[in-house]
């Protein structure tokens, strides 16, 4: 029976253009999209941007522009981005579209009805990167000034009247969640939330900011003196995406199998105040919460402020294009730990396994079918070839179900490997007819090439359209299933990057 699968990605501050560190959350969301649509389930795909708050307004003052303005203009340099690496969205939602901003005011006008806000005073340290307040516990001292332990830059002091959100309140449902349900991904983050709720307990939180001071955002539906605290507005794309207050049909079709894919950076934001949040709005938890570790570049975040960012379009360039960029980012997948990206990694993995051991062995059964059989290869599918096929395959269900994409890729790859072997021992080269041997191979390369679809889907089409073969689900068209090929071209995939 297909299933359904919903997912989104964290909703990005188009504060500056993304960065490598964005792309590894975006295409990762994307591949377990396509992964989805093809075997068949009904996916709703939702990325973003989150354009209100202090970070986007200072950005705009600085270029000299309104805030509207330069959201605009980033929205659409991200949406550029996205298109460049092909990621297949199906809404690409900013917190300034009108029915969000009714989404938020609706939202906060439940949780203020429902006794679960209050005005007090707030003072603290903020750091304005990330939006947030940061304790005595968790910011650092630098040269006796508070820094963030993220971007270390000083923070800000803030002192003013606010409205709060009664978190503490959800503590026992958070800590019920985050001890015995399956919902966050892998189970080492939520065991991590819940050593710090054991450790400092659940404060309110503040969910509002004077106006004079934050004006970029959207108005606190109950008090018209305060905005929206971005956070409170940005989590909610979720259900908005979903068709939330606007289209019941898609949110109830949509929503029980959302997964959330996030970087851990935001974990604390994803469990404690969202979860809540949910439970006050009688919203259904997220089916998963999907959440990756970091990439580093010289031991640090990739990020604008750690100034180590790579560029999308060097790894484009570098890699041969989208598909070459897709695929380093999905190799090298981490959930658990920060993967500290070099040349000299990336640069194997592409010349090895793209271009040696897919690119060379499309290449070679391209050139064999056409120079022995004219394009056309029908023959007996082999049985070891075969079973390693069925293994591979097997394995590669199984991780992309476990939302591994890494291992998901090695298991292509290992019966690329299987084929290429089999080609080295059968030489069908030099045989009168290698129907048999080509057709053997042609299989393995097209259940290869659709297991990996989903990371570099336009050289999978490629060699689709060269071989004479189409993508589909894998579960319908298992090894030695598909009848014919008449192999129109030999492609050379991916170049090699010489040192
Ligand atoms: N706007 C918030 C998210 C709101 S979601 C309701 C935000 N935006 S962000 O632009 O800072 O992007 C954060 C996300 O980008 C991280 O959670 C992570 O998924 C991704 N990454 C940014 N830099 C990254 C690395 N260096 N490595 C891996 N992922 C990174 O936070």
């Amino acid at each position: 029976m297909p299933g359904r699968f919903y997912v989104t990605t964290p909703i990005y501050y188009p504060n500056d253009r993304p960065h490598m560190g964005h792309a590894y959350t975006t295409v990762y969301a994307d591949v377990l999209a396509r992964y989805h649509r093809l075997i068949g389930d009904d996916t709703f795909f939702l990325t973003g941007t989150d354009e209100h708050g202090l970070k986007l307004q200072r950005a705009a003052e600085k270029e000299g522009i309104s805030p509207k303005e330069f959201v605009d203009r980033m929205a659409k340099i991200y949406k550029e981005y996205w298109k460049i690496l092909n990621i297949s969205y199906d809404r690409f939602i900013r917190t300034t579209d009108p029915d969000h901003e009714e989404v938020v005011k609706y939202a906060l006008n439940t949780l203020y009805k429902k006794g679960l806000v209050y005005k007090d005073v707030y003072a603290g340290w903020y750091c304005v990167s990330c939006e947030r307040f940061y304790r005595a516990s968790e910011y650092e001292v630098i040269n006796g000034e508070p820094h963030c332990p993220i971007h270390k830059k000083p923070l800000e002091w803030v002192e003013e009247e606010t409205y709060y959100f009664k978190l503490s309140e959800f503590k026992d449902f958070i800590l019920d969640v985050l001890e015995n349900k399956e919902v966050v991904y892998p189970r080492d983050y939520a065991r991590e939330v819940l050593g710090r709720i054991r450790a400092e307990g659940l404060v309110d939180i503040s969910m509002a900011r004077p106006k004079d001071r934050v004006s970029w955002g959207i108005q606190l539906p109950f008090d018209p003196n305060f905005t929206v605290y971005v956070w409170f507005d940005a989590l909610l794309n979720y259900v908005t995406g979903a068709g939330y207050l606007h289209d019941e049909e898609k949110f109830r079709r949509y929503w029980p199998s959302v997964h959330h894919v996030i970087g851990k950076d935001i974990l604390w934001f994803h469990t404690v105040i969202w979860f809540s949040m949910l439970k006050a709005l009688d919203i259904p938890l997220p089916k998963r919460l999907i959440v990756h570790a970091f990439i580093t570049s010289r031991g640090l975040k990739m990020g604008k402020s750690a100034g180590n960012v790579v560029r999308i379009e060097d790894l484009i360039e570098r890699y041969g294009g989208a598909d070459g960029a897709r695929y380093i980012l999905m190799r090298y997948f981490s959930h658990l730990k920060d993967i500290d990206v070099s040349v000299e990694t990336l640069d194997s993995a592409y010349n090895s396994e793209l271009a040696d051991t897919y690119g060379n062995l499309v290449r070679r059964v391209g050139v064999l079918a056409k120079k022995k059989l004219g394009g056309r290869v029908e023959g007996k599918a082999d049985e070891t070839l075969g079973k390693a096929a069925e293994e591979a395959l097997k394995n590669y269900l199984k991780a992309m179900d476990s939302f591994d994409v890494s291992s998901a890729v090695t298991a292509s790859m290992d019966l690329l490997r299987e084929a290429n072997a089999y080609m080295n021992a059968t030489r069908p080269w030099e045989r009168s007819d290698p129907n048999n041997e080509l057709y053997s191979v042609l299989e393995a390369v097209r259940l290869a090439t659709t297991m990996l679809y989903p990371v570099i889907p336009g050289k999978a089409e490629e060699v689709a359209r060269a071989l004479g073969f189409e993508i589909v689900n894998p579960l319908e068209r298992g090894y030695g299933e598909w009848e014919s090929y008449d192999v129109v071209s030999a492609p050379i995939l991916f170049r090699k990057i010489s040192k």
